[in-house]
């Protein structure tokens, strides 16, 4: 079963050919960070111009990589949602054009799916029922998933996602975009009990998570203490090193607080750590030795594959494939998709 897959709901147009949901023929990913690096974030009409542009050619790396023609395909895998309306619709007409033109069933993925289904690219085998922590630059959840495709939802966060803060603090601090590799480079440097930092707590005792409010305290020190924006990435001084490494540390206690909670609540035979935040070295190093306390075993994507990319929505679009998932000419970019929907 081979299946062409196509994701661009953000900054990333990506294609890639995957056997039977785990072989990975080809995974093609032209990234845009250099054109939003200057604008300190994504801008949606840039995006969706470089998609219109980079489309066609990704698609056509990543058949020509794999050595597979259009005909012998199985079906085609695109990501409908959520992410950026004007993004979205490249990829999904795209798809949407393949698939009509050679005859092929269509699948529409969401976004999150693919992330979950990052790691079984890499591990032969992960048992279920598994919790998964999803961490990205959009969204911070915790799912979990008793059966191959089906999502329940455990926390969400009520505000900013992890990676947000990340891209949030990078910002004022002057550090560029995307935040993340950036700030956990600088953090390893730090002292992470130097600042801080006080948990976010739900008033109605949900266990959500919750980060806008940590991200508000990093610019209150930055105010007090009249820390000026960096002036190279190369020379940053030992307190703004110091604060990266207890933001970090407050970021990643927070997200593995509520994966404990959720691991000793729901007994998982696995747990996922996925998503662009698990390419932290921190994040996967912590919850490696909090899963081996635990004794329940981790499984976290290669760093290619946690950052977006079109192979992981190639695994979870053949698991939906199998589910008998299809869409027609009419699916529409849902900006705001719910998962399991
Ligand atoms: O999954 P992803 O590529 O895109 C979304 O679906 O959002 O995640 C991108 C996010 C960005 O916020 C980026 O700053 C963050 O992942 N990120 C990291 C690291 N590498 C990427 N955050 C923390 N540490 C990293 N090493
Ligand atoms: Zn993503």
């Amino acid at each position: 079963m081979r299946l062409l897959a196509i994701e661009s709901s953000c900054d990333e147009t990506a294609a890639a050919v995957v056997e039977d949901g785990r072989r990975i023929l080809s995974n093609v990913v032209s990234t845009q960070i250099e054109i939003h690096a200057r604008w300190g974030g994504v801008v949606p009409e840039l995006a969706s111009r470089r998609h219109l542009e980079s489309i066609g050619p990704v698609v056509d790396e990543a058949l020509g990589a794999a050595n597979v023609r259009i005909e012998s395909l199985d079906a085609v895998a695109v990501t409908y949602g959520p992410g950026l309306v004007g993004s979205l619709l490249v990829g999904l007409e795209y798809a949407k054009a393949i698939a009509w033109t050679h005859g092929k069933p269509l699948v529409p993925v969401h976004h999150i799916a693919g992330h979950i289904h990052a790691p079984f690219l890499s591990f032969d085998h992960i048992p279920l029922p598994a919790i998964a922590l999803v961490v990205s630059g959009g969204h911070t959840s915790l799912f979990l998933m008793k059966e191959l495709g089906v999502y329940e939802l455990l926390s969400r966060t009520r505000d900013d996602a992890a990676g947000e803060a990340y891209d949030k603090v990078a910002k004022l601090l002057g550090l560029g975009y995307p935040g993340g590799p950036i700030v956990d480079k600088l953090a390893a440097t730090g002292r992470d009990d130097a600042v801080f930092f006080k948990m976010a707590k739900m008033s109605d005792g949900k266990p959500d998570f919750s980060f806008s409010g940590l991200k508000t305290a990093v610019l209150h020190h930055v105010k007090a203490h009249g820390l000026p924006p960096v002036a190279s990435r190369d020379d940053v001084p030992g307190d703004v090193r110091d604060l990266l490494a207890s933001f970090q540390k407050a970021v990643v206690t927070a997200l593995l607080r509520r994966l404990k909670d959720a691991v000793e609540r729901h007994r998982p035979a696995s747990v996922i750590l996925t998503g662009g935040v698990a390419a932290n070295s921190r994040l996967r190093k912590d919850a490696q030795a909090m899963m081996s306390t635990l004794s329940v075993p981790l499984f976290v994507p290669p760093l290619n594959l946690t950052t977006d990319n079109a192979a992981m929505i190639g695994a979870a679009g053949t698991v939906a494939f199998d589910r008998g998932v299809r869409a027609g000419s009419n699916l529409e970019a849902e900006p705001f998709a719910a998962i399991g929907a």
